[in-house]
């Protein structure tokens, strides 16, 4: 047996927006989704938007219990900013109610809550005066941040303040897969700093408030391999390394932003705006835990003809197909275990051997219901042999003293994903949307079981 260590916490990930449902309702205002949704429905998956998605704002209660019925010891969602603070100042009594209740149960069935603040919901009031580019977004956030803290810090020990920050701003601002949907580099790196900015000033409140609790981050990680050894190559996956990882990652453990990822916005006139005060209360502010989202490795080579400066990330590292891949045939990702390995040991050496945990990771299937028996059950063996095979290389990077403390799938009931709707499914339930969201357990429902109840792997 491969013995986890004591206390690992086993578990599944997952969101407000992409679980609540009632996006409409209950005092809740609009984020970003659910307005990008009305304006320009067609871009969602069989026109499924944010107002219907597992709806566990009914099903809360019922859904914990499967948590324990599959051996969850904890689970990670966010709170929906925008329904506990419908104007951003103003608390929203039912939201009060709703997520006081929802976190006392999973403490009462054993299922430890970690909470996020922030998982690419941006209020529309704020997306209004300009969103994550608009500096005012800082102390907005901060707010509702501190509110939350004392709302439920009795409640909830372990917070985080963002999910996958480089996901909002490269999708919103370079690749048109989250609103506003533009093309503006320069405006990525600003949002991607009033991002950072956005989190020290909830880490400062959290300091604030909750004098025991710990606070951290999730940032996923593409770790990136080049092509060769040739210097070009090295530099892309140092470039690659320095925006998708560090820029987050160094200023959370460290409380400072790269000198090479300066150097390198310096050199392609991207610097972003800052404020005198900001190096010192980054420094001030750092992070007792990181939570790690882990679904596929980059693979990077030098790009052939770079503009100077940059318009885009691709003049700075270019992608190459690795011929030896091996890949998800359900969803298109490449599949690539060992890279676990190698972000333990990232942790280990790189980032003083900081507590982190595997935040997210699992296997997104299209049209899973070809899997399911004559029993109503889906066969997913492949999702048991991939979550088997990343816990080897996982397991691997404990022994080697890498302080890892869990590993939460994504995730446990299917959910709704943004503009892919219920296209890929992850959960260990199924979600049946033609039946009232029945939830129905998957065959990796009943092997997770086993897993976190012995703590181990079997050889
Ligand atoms: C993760 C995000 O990176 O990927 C989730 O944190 C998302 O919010 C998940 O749902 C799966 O994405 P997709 O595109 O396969 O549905």
């Amino acid at each position: 047996m491969k013995q986890f260590p004591e206390n690992f916490l086993w578990g599944a990930a997952a969101s407000a927006p992409q679980t609540e449902g009632h996006s409409s309702k209950n005092g809740k205002s609009p984020s970003t989704w659910d307005k990008w949704f009305e304006l320009a429905p067609e871009k969602f998956n069989a026109d499924q938007g944010p107002e219907n998605t597992s709806n566990m704002y009914e099903f809360y209660a019922d859904d914990i219990k499967r948590m324990r019925k599959i051996g969850m010891n904890s689970f990670r969602t966010s709170i929906a900013w925008t329904r506990l603070l419908p104007d951003g100042k103003t608390l929203n009594p039912e939201a009060v109610a709703f997520y006081r209740d929802y976190f006392t149960k999973m403490n009462e069935a054993g299922v430890k809550p970690i909470m996020n603040l922030f998982h690419f919901d941006m209020p529309w009031w704020l997306m209004e005066k300009g969103g994550w580019e608009n500096r005012e977004s800082v102390e907005a956030f901060g707010f509702y941040a501190k509110t939350a803290f004392e709302q439920f810090g009795d409640l909830v020990d372990m917070w985080t303040t963002f999910n996958e920050p480089m996901v909002h701003i490269e999708s919103g601002y370079l690749y048109g897969y989250h609103y506003p949907a533009i093309h503006d580099f320069k405006k990525a790196v600003q949002v991607g700093y009033h991002t950072l900015m956005a989190h020290v000033a909830a880490v400062e409140a959290f300091r604030q408030v909750m004098p025991k609790g710990q606070i951290g981050i999730i940032l996923n990680v593409s770790p990136a391999y080049s092509r060769s050894d040739e210097p070009a190559d090295l530099k892309a996956k140092e470039n690659a390394d320095l925006l998708n990882i560090k820029s987050f990652l160094d200023p959370a453990v460290f409380g400072t932003v790269p000198e090479k990822l300066v150097t390198l916005l310096a050199e392609n006139e991207l610097l972003p705006v800052t404020e005198a005060a900001d190096k010192a209360r980054m420094a001030a502010n750092t992070v007792d835990f990181i939570g790690l989202n882990y679904y596929q490795p980059g693979r990077v080579q030098a790009p052939t003809n770079p503009k100077q400066p940059a318009q885009d990330v691709s003049d700075l590292f270019a992608h190459y197909d690795w011929p030896d891949k091996k890949i998800n045939p359900y969803r298109g990702w490449e599949i690539y275990p060992e890279a676990l390995y190698d972000v333990a040991i990232m942790m280990r050496d790189e980032y003083r051997n900081i507590p982190w945990y595997v935040s997210e990771n699992g296997m997104g299937v299209a049209d899973e219901e070809r899997f399911m028996d004559e029993s109503g059950e889906i066969q997913d063996d492949y999702r048991i042999e991939f979550m088997i095979d990343h816990l080897n290389y996982l397991h691997q990077g404990i022994e080697a003293g890498s302080q890892c403390f869990g590993y939460q799938a994504w995730t446990f009931v299917d959910c709704w994903s943004w503009l892919n709707g219920y296209r890929n499914r992850y959960g260990f339930y199924r979600v049946d949307l033609e039946d009232n969201y029945k939830r129905t357990v998957k065959k990796s429902g009943h092997w997770f079981k086993e897993l976190a109840e012995r703590n181990a792997l079997p050889e």
